[in-house]
């Protein structure tokens, strides 16, 4: 069977998830946007606006990923965008450590079709779902990490998450520089997207 015809039963697989208590307080389950490929985006859950339209970072925050993809020089509908978490939190908090474990399959078959070789995390969570580990943002959005899923290694690109750019947006700057750097080691590793 041909990848793409994979990632589209998982996608539809994720529809019908009840593995945890999220699905019942949202209108649908979000799965991605963009074009499946080596370069994978990472986010938190979705939003409001994503719950509604059933895409991922179409809200405020997405309209401002956008806009630092493209000051970087990417295409942001040749990059395949999708979150930690695929339902939408009641009020947008935080997803509990139990939806993340329940969620966290889901993201690793994404990975298993797609074979990424650099995954980008967009804040805490996302790190936590990609490296299953906590690490400070600040600290992580300086450095490259390399990480393994069944036996194939790729690169983890910590970045800020657009929400806290709009909650702080002094940090623009240092952001669409972070996305600069990700430029690079995308051109570098032959992956011209
Ligand atoms: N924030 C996220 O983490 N993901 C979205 O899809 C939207 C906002």
């Amino acid at each position: 069977m041909a990848w793409w015809q994979n990632l589209n039963q998982l996608e539809s697989a994720f529809k019908s998830c009840r593995r945890c208590g999220l699905r019942g307080g949202c209108s649908q389950v979000v799965v991605s946007r963009g074009t499946p490929g080596p370069v994978v985006l990472v986010g938190e859950a979705p939003g409001a606006d994503e719950d509604a339209q059933g895409f991922p970072f179409v809200g405020r925050a997405g309209q401002l990923l956008d806009r630092m993809l493209k000051e970087a020089g990417f295409d942001p509908a040749r990059l395949y965008i999708t979150n930690a978490v695929k339902c939408r939190p009641p009020g947008n908090r935080k997803p509990a450590p139990e939806e993340m474990v329940a969620c966290r399959p889901y993201l690793m078959a994404q990975f298993a079709v797609l074979q990424p070789e650099i995954v980008v995390t967009m804040g805490a969570t996302a790190i936590q779902a990609v490296l299953g580990r906590t690490i400070p943002v600040g600290r992580a959005s300086t450095r490259f990490y390399h990480a393994r899923h069944r036996e194939r290694e790729f690169l983890v690109a910590p970045c800020y998450h657009p929400s806290a750019i709009l909650r702080d947006p002094r940090k623009y700057p240092d952001a669409v520089a972070r996305w600069v750097d990700i430029r690079k080691r995308v051109e570098a590793a032959g992956l011209i997207l």
